[in-house]
Parts: structure tokens; C-alpha cells; sequence
């Protein structure tokens, strides 16, 4: 299918066999991402851009050049980007203990903050799941997690949201350009981009002045040592001081608003399916118990608590049509050309719908990822962090985040409809965004210990 929106022209593959094709089988043809404005002037016939991207790009805070992971051209640069960036999170312990040890803590963090509140009142989970994902993040990148009340965090995550959600400005930014000049229009915007710009310097200038290169405390560490590697591809800094600040805010954001989006619709369906609640509530007091905290060695055990995430991550993929991809050469898809340059859309939602793969794919049914062995299974059709050369990099600490905070919360609590709100289903919807969110719901909270 072919949409045009906004007068950008976008081909929409849809169904698992074509998204696989696309995006597995074809991958080297399909790999690319639109140019976004201010990359370089390669074009703006399928230009898209968000304040964050603006961000990123413009000379006034982070320079211009081609961007750093998630809005990178395809190519050797973004491959050895991509490369550098799974390699740190792997050095500082994703994939390890270190890194469930850290989750937990924060868990511990947010458990604390909800039992602050009065459990009688209905309370909006958004903040709470925002800061401690953040906090993972935080700890990554800077080395350190804030305190939920700490105004200089709120900064911070006040100004990468607004850079992020604010997409309708930027396409106004972008068809209008000669309003970016008109004054109280985007200022908004542009003080975030200055606090941010400012914040990041702060925090690399106190890092440079206590690093030591044989010992990296966390992402920023190894980002200074690696400017100083000089590393480069056709004359241009793979690893420049802009690259750094950059990167980092984008691994922040990828990371933060579709993790904790897909906190929130796991909690809306906790709500809307108590019964599928206590069961998994049941596995985690069978193979858990209260006394310890949950790990990542508990997960084969917790077989039906893994196929909940899963099946809330198949009807509610907080990035239904991935990111934009672009065609970097002609290629014959499903029997038809797409030429060089057309920006494709993944439909991931329409292959974790698709009837040819799932039955009855519009309900709600976590068994269906049990196998009869009643042990937890995917089918290739799952794909909520994509597929291919741009899979999500961040998949598998997503995947941890999801599992301990998510066992962490029902450990502790129990996540009930409050009567005076209006009922779950209503609010199933969501909010498409940047990211596919929840409409704000708030929830009754009862504390099982
Ligand atoms: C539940 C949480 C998450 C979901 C559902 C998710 C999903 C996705 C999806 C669908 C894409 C687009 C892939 C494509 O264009 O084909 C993506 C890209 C990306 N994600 Fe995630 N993501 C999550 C968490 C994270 C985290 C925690 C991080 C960072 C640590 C992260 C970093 C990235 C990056 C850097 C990209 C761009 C990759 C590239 O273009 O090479 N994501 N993600």
C-alpha cells in the first residue's frame, strides 16, 4: 500500500510475509532511513524530522551531520556506531548480572515511592515508571540515577519529552521553515534544546576531569575515550564530541518512552484482566515467594507472566510502524519494484495481526504464547523491537527492564480499576505519538504485604 501524508509519499508493507521480506530478506535493499532535515541537505522529498531529531542536527546545539543511531543513514558510519553502542551496553552489564542488580535496585526505588502514597487514592503510574526507566538509562549513560524529587532530573526529562512529543511543531518547522524566525513560536523548544545542550556539557566536562581511560565508569567515560581514538571514515570523526552528546540523548530516548509505555499498557491490562493478574501473581509467590527479589534466572520458570508481556507487546506495539526506512536501491518486494529513495513503513502491528499466523489475533490471550508443555514460545511473527539490520538495539535490556520491573510491581501490589475512573476498555485506544501510548489512567494500588 502506498499513504501519502502531509505530502510525503510512504509505501506501507503490511502482513508478516512481507515485513519479513522486507525487512529480513531484502534488508540490504531496505536498511536506510529518510534524510532527516538538516542531515547534510540530501534531500527533503521524504524528509522527517521531530523537534528531538532538530535537536540533534542543528548548528545552534549539536551541529550538523549525519545522525548518530536511531535517525543514522545505513552505512559503515551507523554500523560501527550501532557496534560501539551494544558493545557498551554489554561492557556496562546488559546482558549480565550487573545490570539486573541495577534494575532492582530501582525497583526498589519505585516500590518505596508508590507505597508513599495513600493507597486509597486512584494514582497516575506515568511519572513513576518514567523515572525509574530513566534511571537505568541514567545510570548507563551518566554513572549515576537521580531521586524522583530531584529537580535537575525533572529538567532533564521535562526537556527531552518536550523535544520528543512536540512532533506536530516540527512538521510545521519543516513545511514552514521561515516561522522557526518568528518569535514566541518555537522559543518553547529552543530553551529545551539550550538546557539540554548545557546539561550534557556539564556532565561530559565533570567526566573528562576525573576520568581515568583503563577504568570507564559508564557510557560518557568510553565515549571520551573514544574521541580521543581519532577513529575515522572518509575524512569524518566516527566518534566527534557531537556524535557523543547525541548519541547519548538518543539512546535515552529510544529507551525511555517505549519502555515505559509498554509498562503502562501492561498495567491497563493487569487492570482490565484481573483474573490474568492474580495468575501471574500465583507463578511469581509459587517459584519466588516474598522474601527475595526477583531474577533474571527466575524468568523460564515464569511462564505465563513472560506470555502476558509478550502478548500486551503483540495487540500494543508502542512502535507500530517501526522507524521509517528508507530504499537505498531498487528492489523487488512481494512481486512489485520500489524504486531507490521511497520511504517504507513496516507495519509490525499488522504482522502480529495477521490471521494467516494468529488465531483470532484481535483478542487478548496470553496462552496462546504457551506451548502444550505449558512452557512460554514465540513465533517468528512477534516483532514489537522489529526485525533486520535496524532491530531495536536496546531489545535486550528492554527485555529485562520489562521482566524484573513488571515482577517487582505485582511481587508488592495489586493493580486494580478505581470506581470513579472510566473503565479500561475505554482507554484502549491509546495515543499515537512518537510512540503508541495509553490514554493517562490512574489505578487503585493495594499492597500484598
Ligand atoms: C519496550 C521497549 C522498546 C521497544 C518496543 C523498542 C522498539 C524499537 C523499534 C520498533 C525500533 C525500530 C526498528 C526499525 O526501524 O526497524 C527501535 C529502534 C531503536 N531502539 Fe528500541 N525499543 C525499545 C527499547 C529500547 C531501549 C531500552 C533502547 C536503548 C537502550 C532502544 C534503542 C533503540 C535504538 C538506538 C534504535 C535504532 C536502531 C537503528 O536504527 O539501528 N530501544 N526500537
Amino acid at each position: 500500500m502506498c499513504v501519502h501524508v502531509l505530502g510525503i509519499s510512504a509505501v506501507v508493507v503490511s502482513g508478516y510475509d512481507a515485513v519479513k521480506e522486507a525487512l529480513v530478506n531484502k534488508g540490504e535493499f531496505t536498511s536506510d532511513r529518510p534524510p532527516v532535515s538538516g542531515d547534510g541537505g540530501e534531500g527533503k522529498k521524504h524528509t522527517m524530522v521531530s523537534p528531538f531529531v532538530r535537536v540533534c542536527c542543528e548548528p545552534s546545539s549539536f551541529g550538523i551531520g549525519s545522525l548518530s543511531y536511531i535517525f543514522a543513514k545505513y552505512g559503515e558510519m551507523w554500523r560501527r556506531r550501532r557496534r560501539f553502542a551494544l558493545t557498551a551496553l554489554r561492557h556496562f552489564g546488559v546482558g549480565r548480572r550487573v545490570i539486573e542488580t541495577r534494575i532492582n535496585e530501582e525497583a526498589y526505588h519505585l516500590i518505596t515511592v508508590i507505597r508513599e502514597y495513600d493507597n486509597d487514592k486512584p494514582l497516575d503510574l506515568r511519572p513513576f515508571v518514567n523515572n525509574a526507566v530513566s534511571n537505568v538509562i541514567c545510570s548507563l549513560c551518566f554513572g549515576q540515577r537521580f531521586e524522583y524529587d530531584d529537580p535537575k532530573f525533572h529538567k532533564l526529562l521535562d526537556c527531552i519529552n518536550n523535544l520528543f512529543s512536540a512532533g506536530i511543531s516540527s512538521w510545521v518547522r519543516l513545511k514552514f521553515p521561515f516561522l522557526r524566525k518568528v518569535p514566541f513560536l518555537f522559543t518553547g523548544l529552543k530553551e529545551d534544546e539550550k538546557k539540554l545542550n548545557k546539561f550534557m556539557s556539564e556532565i561530559r566536562l565533570e567526566h573528562a576531569s576525573t576520568l581515568d581511560p583503563n577504568d570507564p565508569r559508564d557510557i560518557i567515560d568510553t565515549l571520551l575515550i573514544k574521541e580521543r581514538s581519532a577513529e575515522q571514515i572518509d575524512g569524518k570523526d566516527v566518534f566527534s564530541s557531537v556524535f557523543s552528546k547525541r548519541g547519548i540523548i538518543e539512546l535515552f530516548n529510544a529507551g525511555t518512552d517505549t519502555t515505559t509505555n509498554t509498562i503502562m499498557w501492561i498495567i491497563l491490562n493487569l487492570v482490565k484482566f484481573p483474573d490474568l493478574q492474580l495468575k501471574i501473581q500465583q507463578e511469581i509467590d509459587q517459584h519466588i515467594g516474598q522474601g527475595r527479589t526477583p531474577l533474571m534466572a527466575d524468568k523460564p520458570n515464569l511462564a505465563f507472566t513472560n506470555a502476558f508481556i509478550a502478548e500486551t507487546q503483540r495487540v500494543f506495539p508502542v512502535a507500530p510502524l517501526a522507524v521509517p526506512h528508507q530504499i537505498s536501491d531498487d528492489v523487488r518486494l512481494q512481486g512489485y519494484i520500489i524504486p531507490k529513495g521511497t520511504m517504507m513503513l513496516a507495519n509490525l502491528w499488522s504482522a502480529q495481526n495477521d490471521t494467516k499466523y494468529w488465531k483470532d489475533p484481535e483478542q487478548f490471550d496470553p496462552s496462546r504464547f504457551l506451548n502444550p508443555e505449558k512452557m512460554f514460545e514465540r513465533g517468528d511473527s512477534w516483532m514489537p523491537f522489529s526485525l533486520g539490520k535496524r532491530i531495536c538495539l536496546g531489545e535486550q535490556l528492554a527485555k529485562v527492564e520489562l521482566f524484573l520491573l513488571v515482577t517487582n510491581l505485582l511481587q508488592r501490589f495489586t493493580f486494580s480499576h478505581p470506581r470513579d475512573q472510566p473503565e479500561p476498555d475505554v482507554r484502549m485506544q491509546g495515543v499515537m505519538g512518537m510512540t503508541w501510548s495509553t490514554v493517562p489512567f490512574k489505578v487503585k494500588i493495594s499492597s500484598r504485604s
